[in-house]
């Protein structure tokens, strides 16, 4: 039950000529303070239609709404406020997440459609960025929402693991590079040669030719290259696949910008068949300057492909393997216009699908209020990061609760979690600052406070004795405040999963952890009266919501701590 749409249905049976189901309920919004009841609809769209005061008409609809869920309905100046009736509609919403349990909030519109989430997407031989780690827990994040409603969510790994630098690193590799330290400590060694390339390469230029000249090899498929290549991706794999398991993240294809060599040829034939290639310097060009856009490139003038042949190229596979309904490309805002072109790109190829394509852009990471950089080898390597958080969640948990039992596992937990939700609580767009001190906190708007509350509801669960009791319905003031929200999570979920920001889970499970902790410490919750069995309900509800609202943003929720 929603009891927005009821209200809207209601009002809207009056006007049914005037104003449409769908307007009023947009127009529906929450009274400004809390005494003025909890739902109000504006009246000076009507009053333009019927050209009477707004008061007035609020007035006449004031009185004629009824119904069991509305205790009184009142006309607040030009406004129709209505106070809901708290006994009823607690008594439906504990009933219904009790029964629905891990499932309240789900949605079926997706219809099974399956929605691809390119995400995470390091490159081979260089560090996992901290702009691929909010890539990797948006794209996550999303993933988890799709499916929450209802879609089939295709995780993919779009790996860089093709381009010139592998040239580069095979001559690097082969001048100064040993098996056994890449062995130990694949990203940091192949960095480092990476980097003295690029330092050597200023006196010695002809460096430069010789690592074309390599890559030249490795697009022709030579042995030597197509093994040192194969190396080095395993390796780099290996080490990105230990933070994933960290962050329990995992994903259906790790097809890397490689995998579209041989399918690239297709694209570009077909691109000039229709006409749409160029020539701009001797490479060759979508123009796309009807679209104010500059051209994109397909091939340079040495014939090699570019990162946009390949993403137009996946595309298309994707097209035909998943039969996608939406395509999702989790990555950096600075990537925008790049998008912008693959996606005309294939538009103007006739496939219709290019306007499901969707760039989810989102800001930078921030150390005191500058960009993280990875060159020069100055590098914060994530894994390192992560096992900090872990350890300082570790050293809390032994401050606060020293008797835990699997200390270990819940500092993962919590350790982990803060990363995350630090990163999910802001709109995605934002730049954020990175602090591990601050996310750690279990006190203001961080993961370890959610986790917390969460494992403190539990406690009082588990000294509850268990009544098998439907729900009666609570009506003090401080349970309604936790219900109003409870009610509001499956249009929460929705708006997500419609705006692509898990931030709004986010701030939503902040918002109901804030409430539950206002209402726990006002009411006895396992006082014996007639109600202990509510609020028990009441405190069971909000576990369920807690702990499916963190799993969606890819979080654990541990029941202690
Ligand atoms: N590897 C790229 C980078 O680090 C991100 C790839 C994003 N996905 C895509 N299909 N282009 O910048």
């Amino acid at each position: 039950m929603n009891i927005k749409e009821v209200y809207a249905e209601e009002i809207s049976k009056q006007f049914q000529d005037v104003l449409t189901y769908d307007e009023v309920l947009k127009l529906i919004e929450k009274p400004k303070f809390r005494e003025q009841g909890d739902l109000a609809f504006p009246c000076f769209t009507l009053a333009k239609q019927y050209r009477k005061a707004p008061a007035v008409i609020a007035e006449e609809i004031a009185t004629s709404i009824q119904g069991s869920l509305f205790e009184k309905v009142v006309a607040t100046g030009p406004y129709v406020n209505c106070f809901l009736n708290k006994n009823e509609i607690s008594k439906d919403i504990l009933q219904s997440i009790l029964t629905e349990g891990t499932n309240y909030g789900s949605h079926h519109f997706g219809e099974d459609a399956a929605i691809t989430i390119d995400f995470s997407s390091p490159n081979i031989a260089k560090p996992f960025s901290m702009g691929h780690l909010r890539s990797t827990v948006i794209g996550n994040s999303l993933a988890n929402i799709v499916k929450k409603c209802g879609y089939q969510p295709i995780r993919i790994n779009h790996l860089g693991d093709w381009g010139t630098q592998f040239g580069k690193l095979i001559v690097a590799y082969k001048l100064w590079g040993n098996e056994l330290d890449v062995k130990t400590n694949p990203i940091k060694e192949l960095l480092q040669l990476y980097v003295r390339f690029h330092s050597e390469v200023e006196t010695k230029p002809e460096l430069e030719e010789e690592a074309r000249l390599w890559f030249k090899k490795l697009e022709d498929g030579n042995e030597e290259a197509i093994a040192l290549w194969r190396w080095f991706r395993e390796e780099s794999l290996q080490e990105f696949s230990r933070i994933y398991s960290l962050l329990h993240v995992d994903f259906v294809s790790f097809h890397g910008e490689a995998f579209y060599n041989d399918k690239m040829d297709a694209t570009v034939d077909m691109l000039k068949g229709k006409n749409l290639l160029t020539k701009s310097d001797g490479a060759e060009v979508v123009d796309l300057s009807h679209e104010n856009l500059p051209p994109c490139l397909i091939k340079k003038s040495d014939g090699a492909t570019l990162y946009a042949t390949r993403d137009v190229t996946a595309a298309i596979y994707r097209q035909e393997n998943y039969h996608f309904k939406k395509a999702i490309y989790v990555v950096g805002h600075e990537q925008s216009l790049h998008f912008k072109q693959i996606f005309l790109v294939l538009e103007k190829m006739g496939y219709v699908w290019g306007k499901d394509m969707v760039h989810v852009p989102f800001g930078f990471i921030l150390k005191d209020g500058k960009r993280m950089s990875t060159r020069k080898g100055k590098i914060v390597l994530l894994e390192e990061v992560i096992k900090e958080a872990i350890k300082l969640a570790k050293q809390n948990i032994e401050l606060k609760n020293p008797s835990l039992a699997n200390k270990e596992e819940i500092a993962e937990m919590v350790g982990v979690g803060a990363i995350i939700f630090h990163d999910l609580k802001n709109e995605r767009l934002n730049n954020i600052e990175f602090s591990l001190e601050e996310m750690l906190t279990f006190e203001g708007t961080t993961g370890p406070y959610v986790q917390y509350t969460h494992a403190r509801a539990c406690s009082i669960l588990r000294k509850a004795t268990v009544t098998d009791t439907s729900p009666i319905g609570l009506s003090d003031s401080y349970s309604w405040s936790v219900v109003k929200l409870l009610m509001e999570f499956p249009a929460i979920i929705k708006r997500s999963m419609q705006l692509y920001e898990p931030s709004v889970i986010a701030k939503y499970i902040m918002e109901l952890a804030q409430e539950f902790n206002k209402y726990y410490s006002h009411v006895k919750v396992l006082h014996e009266d007639v109600e202990m069995n509510d609020r028990v309900a009441l405190v069971r509800s909000v576990t369920i919501v807690l702990k499916e609202g963190l799993r969606l943003l890819g979080i654990k929720a541990p029941e202690e701590m």
